[in-house]
């Protein structure tokens, strides 16, 4: 069940985004833009605390709805937000920061306020900012941080899963785009109609959740870095040849499900999200929400939902990023579930690809030789493990892929990029694989329960795949069967 008055607020939510809408302008929607134009008015203002200058674009962005203000104070009354307004308002960077930072859904699905990050995901700046201002207003004033949850993700969500109540649970969250460039991001489209929680806004929301609490939680003694360096830190970093991800102890960007999981998952979420969503109510003045007897059953579904979505299941690269060619002839379709995964390495490529740029072109190239030379209809795989952090989609969980002989109706074919004959994968595509993919399968239906997991080489004759190494350690793995 739910009441009138929520869709009348949902409508006015979306009617309010929509007329507010500006031309695009000519900046490049990256991450790398967005940092450089922080870093250029951080230099021209020096001595300027990280603070300030959110407080500042927040500002700018005219971010000052009542949650934020309740939480963060207003930033039209915070006097160290006055000198910086010269530097952030002067013509160039104010249309840059104002787009970049306020976020709309166009009525033709275009969604604005988000930036292509160098990982090859899209985030919405603004809870992003919002996460970050109120960790470091809890380093600053030696605070614990309030709102950090319900500024960056709760109230995206509750908001999302009560506005959608008659919609199946999956359709109230998301949902992702494609750009229209990934080299020189101007336009992000949606694939479908937006929810209130877009997927763009779900990780800004998860990265201002995970800056916001590292930052109220430094120690005494550590002073913040400058807004640039702190997104640099996060976002734009070079993972070594060697162990990649397995490296890297900071927090970084292609860990955002398994560290905003880790941070979130120790609150009780559904309680967390009611008392939002009671907050939102009240300064709304429309408290006779709660009346609705559906809410807390929505807000349960939903959370389920979201677990599975984010957190469960990997961040999956969808072809339109990639850069991937249509298929070359009508898809067959797969009928769900599946009993078998089988397991490849792609041989060539044969190092492992550590950026979104990498792995991009490895994929373009994967399928240019699966339909150029062998005369497929797309690339064979179902889906391909990069050592960047990422899944990349190849023909996906519906359509059949070409991977391994007279098995592709019966199973999926998933490859993990380079040659692992006498070297493994780093731990973390490992784990990718074997575990968020694995449960995002069976949970989501595309694999049976009691599936099981083979290597290339058990299934056909004519090769070593997946390789020595990566065969001898996917013996061990929870479903394998000799
Ligand atoms: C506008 O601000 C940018 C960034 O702070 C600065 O580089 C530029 O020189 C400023 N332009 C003017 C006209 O003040
Ligand atoms: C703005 O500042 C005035 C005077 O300091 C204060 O009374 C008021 O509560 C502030 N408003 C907000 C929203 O912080
Ligand atoms: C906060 O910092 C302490 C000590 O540095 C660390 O043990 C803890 O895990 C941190 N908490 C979070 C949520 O990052
Ligand atoms: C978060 O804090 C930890 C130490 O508590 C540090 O190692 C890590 O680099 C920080 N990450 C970011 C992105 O600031
Ligand atoms: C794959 O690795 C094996 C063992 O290191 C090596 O002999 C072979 O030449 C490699 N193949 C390619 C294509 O790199
Ligand atoms: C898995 O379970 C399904 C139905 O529950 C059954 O039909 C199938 O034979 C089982 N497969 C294996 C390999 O045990
Ligand atoms: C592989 O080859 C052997 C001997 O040629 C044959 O007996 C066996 O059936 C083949 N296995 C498969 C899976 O094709």
């Amino acid at each position: 069940m739910s009441l009138f008055g929520v869709k009348f607020f949902v409508l006015a939510f979306f009617y309010f985004f929509t007329v507010s809408s500006r031309p695009t302008g000519v900046h490049l929607r990256n991450m790398d833009s967005f940092i450089r134009a922080v870093r250029q008015v951080e230099d021209s203002n020096p001595g300027l605390s990280p603070l300030a200058l959110v407080r500042a674009l927040r500002r700018t962005a005219g971010h000052d709805d009542m949650m934020t203000i309740h939480f963060l104070g207003g930033s039209y009354n915070l006097t160290d937000a006055a000198g910086l307004e010269t530097a952030i308002l002067n013509a160039s960077s104010f249309s840059f920061f104002d787009k970049a930072i306020h976020h709309i859904v166009t009525d033709h699905g275009e969604e604005r306020g988000v930036v292509l990050a160098p990982d090859g995901t899209t985030i919405a700046l603004a809870p992003l900012l919002l996460g970050i201002e109120s960790g470091l207003k809890a380093k600053m004033e030696g605070t614990t941080a309030v709102g950090i949850f319900p500024l960056t993700l709760g109230r995206t969500l509750g908001l999302s899963f009560l506005s959608l109540q008659d919609f199946p649970a999956f359709l109230r969250l998301g949902p992702n785009g494609c750009w229209d460039n990934v080299e020189r991001p101007k336009v992000f489209k949606l694939s479908r109609p937006p929810t209130l929680a877009t997927d763009a806004l779900i990780n800004g929301g998860m990265d201002g959740a995970i800056l916001g609490t590292n930052l109220s939680n430094l120690s005494a003694s550590e002073q913040p870095q400058a807004l640039s360096e702190i997104l640099k830190g996060y976002y734009s970093f070079v993972l070594s040849e060697e162990r990649g991800l397995d490296a890297v102890t900071s927090h970084v960007s292609p860990r955002r499900r398994e560290l905003s999981r880790s941070i979130l998952e120790t609150l009780d979420l559904h309680s967390q999200l009611m008392e939002t969503l009671t907050l939102v109510w009240k300064l709304e003045k429309t408290e006779w929400i709660a009346l609705d007897t559906g809410v807390s059953k929505a807000v349960k579904d939903g959370l389920k939902t979201f677990v599975h979505k984010y957190w469960d299941c990997p961040q999956i690269i969808s072809r339109c990023q990639w850069g991937a060619k249509p298929p070359r002839d009508t898809p067959i379709p797969l009928s769900l579930p599946l009993q078998f995964l089988y397991i490849h390495h792609t041989y060539e490529p044969s190092s492992p690809c550590l950026s979104f740029t990498k792995c991009s072109r490895n994929m373009r190239s994967m399928q240019r030789f699966h339909q150029e030379d062998r005369g497929w209809n797309d690339i064979g795989y179902s889906f391909v493990v990069g050592s960047d952090g990422y899944i990349y989609e190849g023909s996906g969980w519906n359509l059949r892929g070409r991977h391994t002989r007279n098995h592709n109706s019966i199973g999926y074919g998933v490859s993990i990029i380079g040659n692992y004959t006498s070297t493994l994968p780093s731990r973390h595509a490992m784990n990718l694989l074997r575990h968020r993919l694995v449960q995002c399968a069976v949970d989501g239906g595309g694999l049976a329960a009691n599936f099981t997991i083979h290597g290339h080489r058990q299934v056909v004759n004519y090769t070593t795949c997946p390789g020595d190494a990566l065969f001898s350690e996917i013996r061990n793995w929870e479903h394998f069967q000799g």
